[in-house]
């Protein structure tokens, strides 16, 4: 039986057994199991007498057991039943002189290097469990709107974003690459006969999708050779991508909002016992920093008030505005500072503006053509897309999206000036041929919003093997 069922129960003496690993090991007599069923051990209280002694020495922090035993009223504080063991059978000893996850407290950094055993404490256990839940209400959300889950490629021969940050696949010798006439390598001769890369993003077959089904979303892996070594930033994360028909900008919004608001309102419901223990962990976390840098809500306070709250909506013009005009502007705080309308904004003013002048989620729509994609549809103005980002407190982006550009012409005019290649993307002009219409989706950045709703303060701990730069362990 799982832990999380057995910890449930009203003690009646009856048989059980558990299977699981040691937490903790005391007085020869009460080992602490847990089996990643929950956040919460059960006690299990041997007989070692009865007991041999070699058996008893391999009992330690990180052994697996399978225990038997009558669950009885618990004798001690903290707990309301206990295992009284009969069988125990060891299933595979941890050498404590070499296991590295002790029961104390161990840094996050020192548990990177441990991914494939960081999984057995209590913080990455509850995180992992978070993660999982929010994947499912991801997936409860769209299905219960009647959207269908699609499967993008992972490998392709197009630039999404056009932003030129792919990983390259192909089976060529890397020592001796064919070549052509003109001394370039020969991707003909590559395994697809062509060049092809890990996707950025599954939009541009979504799209072709939303002109079919209606309503779509992708949830998948999505990989960028951006050299970020920051705390939001991973090569390898996870992407929920809706795309949807017959929807504007302002629908567009809509939805995003309500979603967000959906999964992180199903884990303050499902997921208490975890987020209670975070909230202790991320509280904690917070009084060692300095004052000014400090949350003013504990986590459960923050997910809360993201859900109750309507987000701020403002266009990009309007927040050059309160940007320019802000004090860490005018005091030259800023490392970028604003002058002018069109800049891209960097995360120092995403942050500005979420955590310091609205204290509250924003959505920032309506931006210059020239710092967003090929894809957005461009607005009468002939200088800004209907583009939007949410942008959340302590995180920046955490989705980007848009009205895509339905118009052929006004399509293929920005691909032309944009410098991007026509012939690949014929598919997605066709789209525009046959049976157009206006349409929008987004992109949700899956890891960032577990770093929201675990209050984990680095993207590198809210996946279980984390990619980044100079890193691919495991
Ligand atoms: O803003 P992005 O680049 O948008 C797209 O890829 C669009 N094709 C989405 C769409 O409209 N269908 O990325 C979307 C989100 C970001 O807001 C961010 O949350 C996340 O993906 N993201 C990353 N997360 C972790 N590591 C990275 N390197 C990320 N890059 C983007
Ligand atoms: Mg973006």
């Amino acid at each position: 039986m799982k832990i999380a069922q057995i910890l449930q129960l009203e003690p009646q003496q009856q048989a059980l057994t558990v299977q699981g690993w040691v937490r903790t090991f005391r007085a020869n007599r009460f080992i602490a199991l847990n089996d990643g069923s929950c956040l919460g051990n059960l006690q299990c209280v041997i007989d070692f007498e009865q007991t041999e002694e070699s058996l008893l020495k391999k009992i330690s922090t990180g052994a697996a057991l399978s225990l038997s035993g009558k669950l009885v009223a618990s004798q001690g504080a903290g707990q309301k039943v206990e295992l009284a063991v009969e069988k125990i059978s060891l299933l595979g000893a941890a050498d404590p002189e070499e296991y590295p996850i002790q029961p104390k407290k161990h840094s996050l950094e020192f548990l990177r290097e441990k991914a494939h055993l960081r999984v057995r404490t209590s913080t990455f256990s509850a995180v992992m469990r978070m993660r999982s839940a929010l994947a499912f209400a991801v997936h409860q959300f769209f299905q219960q709107k009647g959207f269908y889950y699609v499967n993008t490629p992972v490998i392709t021969g197009s630039d999404a974003e056009g932003a030129g940050e792919m990983f390259r696949v192909t089976t060529l010798d890397p020592k001796n690459p064919p070549q052509t006439d003109e001394g370039h390598i020969d991707y003909s001769q590559d395994f697809f006969g062509k060049e092809t890369n890990l996707t950025v993003s599954g939009q541009l077959e979504a799209e072709t999708y939303a002109l079919g089904l209606g309503e779509v979303y992708t949830f998948g892996p999505t990989f960028r050779a951006e050299n970020s070594n920051t705390t939001r930033h991973l090569a390898e994360f996870w992407m929920i991508e809706p795309e949807m028909a017959f929807y504007d900008l302002n629908d567009n919004m809509d939805l995003a909002e309500a979603f967000i608001k959906s999964v992180l309102g199903y884990v303050l419901e499902h997921c208490q016992e975890d987020l209670a223990f975070l909230d202790e962990r991320f509280q904690k976390e917070e009084q060692a920093k300095p004052q000014q840098q400090r949350s003013s809500m504990g986590l459960i306070e923050k997910i809360r008030f993201v859900v109750d709250h309507q987000f701020i909506r403002i266009s990009y013009t309007e927040a050059i505005e309160i940007l320019k005009n802000s004090s860490p502007n005018k005091k030259k705080k800023f490392t970028y500072p604003i002058d002018d309308w069109g800049v891209d904004l960097q995360s120092e003013h995403e942050r500005y503006l979420v955590e310091k002048h609205f204290n509250c989620p924003v959505i920032l729509y309506d931006y210059p053509a020239k710092i967003k994609a090929f894809y957005m549809r461009m607005n009468d103005d002939q200088k800004t897309v209907r583009a939007m980002d949410i942008l959340f407190p302590g995180i920046g982006e955490i989705v980007g999206g848009s009205q895509r550009e339905e118009r052929l012409d006004v399509l293929e005019e920005r691909i032309t000036a944009m410098g991007i290649d026509k012939k690949e993307l014929w598919w997605y002009l066709d789209l525009r041929k046959f049976g157009t219409a206006p349409h929008s989706g987004f992109g949700l950045g899956f890891e960032r919003l577990v770093q929201f709703a675990t209050g984990m303060g680095n993207i590198r701990d809210v996946i279980p093997f984390p990619r980044t730069p100079q890193n691919a362990s495991f």
